[in-house]
């Protein structure tokens, strides 16, 4: 058993989260609101390491009316610090790690509270076996909000279930792909909703259509 899985993202009309130089300032307010709607919705927000480490986002609700998600960030080679804006606000933080770590290496965040899940060996973290350990946690509903790397391995995985994309009326020409993973996908989508914000910005909302390959 596994949460049911949305990935949001914003990018530019040429498919990108962030510029080369780390600038990824895409949303309107419009579109903040549908985020931290969405966060309200979910038992867990979720990040790569590269986002949580580039963007120290608290993943709290601000913008709408609704309690905190669990906050959770997959970091194989746990180099997240301890002190990132999502483990300071009160709740729980969880890290998504290997086996290949353990004791003092651990100290550090369980001394903060930070729950520490370990999942598969090597340098990939399994997210099948971490997506049932959420489950077990009581995650239910679990929205993941980049970056590139780790919407591409959920993807992959056939761990999601809806793409909600707002496309921001700006141009990178260069920068993080919104799915950005080193094979081929072909991951096939079904349009289910198409809304225009802020006079300017388009919220796509995908069913993921599934494969054979399902948790
Ligand atoms: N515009 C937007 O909506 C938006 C949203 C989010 C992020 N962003 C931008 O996106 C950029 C970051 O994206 P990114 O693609 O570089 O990185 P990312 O997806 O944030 O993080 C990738 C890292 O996460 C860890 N990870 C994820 N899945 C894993 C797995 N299955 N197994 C092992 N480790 C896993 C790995 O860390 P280890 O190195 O520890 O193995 C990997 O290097 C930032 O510049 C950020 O500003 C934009």
């Amino acid at each position: 058993m596994r949460p049911y899985t949305i990935i949001f993202s914003t990018m530019s009309v040429d498919g990108r989260i962030a510029t080369e130089e780390g600038f990824s300032r895409l949303s309107c307010d419009e579109d903040f609101k549908i985020q931290h709607e969405l966060r309200a919705w979910s038992d867990a927000v979720l990040v790569g390491a590269n986002t949580a480490i580039k963007d120290n986002p608290s993943l709290t609700v601000r913008k709408a009316v609704g309690k905190n998600p669990l906050r959770v960030v997959v970091d194989a080679s746990l180099k997240v610090p301890p002190t990132l804006d999502m483990f300071s606000i009160p709740g729980k933080g969880v890290i998504i790690t290997t086996e290949d770590h353990n004791g003092e290496e651990l100290a550090k965040y369980k001394e903060r509270g930070i729950v520490i899940i370990r999942a598969g060996v090597g340098p990939e973290v399994d997210l099948r076996t971490a997506v049932r350990a959420l489950f077990e946690m009581g995650v239910r509903r679990l929205m993941i909000e980049g970056g590139g790397t780790t919407s591409y391995r959920f993807l992959k995985e056939g761990l999601v279930d809806e793409l909600w994309i707002t496309l921001s009326p700006i141009v990178f020409g260069s920068g993080t792909s919104i799915i950005n993973g080193e094979r081929s996908l072909l991951q096939d989508l079904y349009l289910r909703e198409l809304k225009v914000l802020c006079g300017g910005w388009v919220h796509l909302r995908y069913k993921v259509i599934k494969r054979e390959k399902e948790v």
